[in-house]
């Protein structure tokens, strides 16, 4: 079974972000099933999901209760389009949806992935400035390392070289400022002498370029693919003030931070700053099925509201749009929230966790430990000191990838990032297996490559 399933795989099956020459010679991990955080092989071997199967796992998977919602749903209504129909399922979801936003938010628009969302976002600011007399606003601003997804429009707002420079020539042209990276400061400060001077290149360009700027797209707090590069709630609260001074729409990508993720419902709970448009998805619906939604404001809204003739109607929409099966998911990750309060208990939970972290920082080829919420995230360097980083041809997190599964990890580095993406579920003993079975992978990386440290070391595996 298992050698027929290998052979058919690659035969037939063309998997994302994967260069596929790396299976020619090994066996791709074929999972079988999972139960709460651990994912099983065809040969019974466990792993934990320590990155949420791509950051939507949120109460472990398959978790009863969405199932019983699924269920549910599946014996009553399986699909209906929702262009001038509707569904108990997806009107339940949106009014649940706004009533856990913060006030302001009174629109739900639905999509099916991450990079839909955050392209809904764009080409409604678009298109709200043409009906408001403000046509001119038509650029858009994003954050160097900034990740929005993989489709045309979200990768001209993307930052990530490596995943965006084959497309470079066919991207429309928008404004990139510097990241906030408080590892390696743009601005050569560090968290004491920090004073969001990496702002000023936004404000200089707000000043000449704000009356043409339709919308800035940020990740608030983490940018997640990016580089896992956490920075202050304070940046994204005078990120919002110099938005508003210059009329510029504020979209929030929470596609990866919603849901509980960062230690709140949503990360712009931690600074206090209510968005023209929220971008969700991911954990939506606890990592069940695809969905998205893009939440906004009733100003924006009444702009495109109107007579037929006035063509005002904002045409958008996606086959799956807010489909059944997935709003029945998501009203039931909804009811977990509900039912068993995991936020209620998160916060001892992620203290343990970022306590667990720091140990990690001892080792000589760790620059970097940053934590939030149930993210962790270790920089790798080749010298403390310098902060040299391992080169691409190195591919350091390759050899981590495989030196976790070893250990019964499902880790999966970014570039020279090693990182936990916890489920909110996640328990203290599995916090202490899963950051012991990292240090038993980590603290040995001299061994995996013999280039993973350019010195000596006297640690030993704990
Ligand atoms: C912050 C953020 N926005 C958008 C996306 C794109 O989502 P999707 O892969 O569902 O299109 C991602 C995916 O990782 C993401 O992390």
């Amino acid at each position: 079974m298992k050698s027929t399933l290998q052979e058919t795989d690659k035969k037939f099956l063309w998997h994302p972000y994967t260069q596929m020459h790396d299976y020619a010679a090994r066996d791709l991990l074929i999972i079988d099933r999972a139960d709460g955080l651990m994912l099983y092989d065809l040969e019974g071997r466990s792993y934990f999901d320590t990155i949420s199967s791509w950051w939507c796992i949120l109460h472990g998977h398959n978790h009863p209760t969405i199932k019983s919602f699924m269920h549910r749903q599946l014996d009553r209504l399986d699909h209906v389009h929702l262009a001038g129909t509707s569904h108990e399922a997806a009107i339940l979801l949106a009014e649940k949806l706004i009533a856990i936003t913060p006030e302001g938010l009174s629109k739900v628009f639905y999509s099916d992935n991450g990079s839909t969302a955050c392209e809904v976002a764009l080409k409604m600011s678009l298109q709200y400035w043409r009906h408001s007399g403000q046509a001119q606003r038509k650029r858009f601003i994003g954050l160097e390392r900034g990740y929005h997804g993989d489709t045309i429009g979200t990768m001209s707002l993307g930052g990530v070289p490596d995943f965006h420079k084959e497309f470079a020539e066919i991207l429309f042209a928008s404004f990139t400022v510097p990241s906030p990276y408080c590892y390696r400061c743009p601005m050569a400060q560090n968290p004491e002498t920090c004073r969001l001077e990496c702002l000023q290149p936004l404000q200089d360009l707000l000043e000449n370029e704000g009356e043409n700027v339709a919308a800035m797209i940020v990740e608030p707090l983490i940018q997640a693919a990016g580089g896992m590069r956490i920075y202050p709630a304070r940046y994204i609260k005078r990120l919002a003030e110099l938005l508003r001074q210059y009329g510029v729409h504020l979209i929030f990508d929470e596609v990866a931070t919603g849901f509980g993720r960062t230690g709140r419902m949503f990360a712009l709970e931690h600074a206090g700053v209510t968005p023209d448009f929220l971008c969700l998805s991911k954990a939506l619906t606890a990592g069940m099925l695809p969905m998205a939604a893009t939440i906004t404001s009733d100003e924006i809204y009444q702009a495109f509201y109107g007579a037929y003739a006035e063509n005002r109607t904002f045409y958008h929409g996606h086959t799956f749009t807010g489909s059944p099966l997935a709003a029945a998911a998501a009203l039931g990750s909804l009811q977990v929230f509900a039912e068993e309060k995991p936020l209620a208990r998160l916060g001892a939970t992620i203290a343990h966790l970022h306590q667990k972290m720091a140990r990690f920082l001892d080792l000589p080829w760790v620059g970097d430990v940053r934590c939030l919420g149930m993210i962790a995230a270790i920089e790798l360097v080749k010298d403390k000191q310098t902060k040299e980083e391992f080169t691409f041809a190195e591919r350091v997190g390759w050899k981590i990838y495989l030196k976790g599964l070893e250990q019964g990890l499902i880790l999966r580095p970014l570039g020279n990032i090693v990182y936990l993406w916890l489920p909110i579920s996640t328990t203290i003993a599995e916090i202490d297996e899963i950051t012991e079975r990292t240090w038993r992978v980590l603290a040995a990386a001299d061994n995996i490559s013999g280039a993973l440290c350019n010195k000596p070391h006297g640690i030993r595996v704990a």
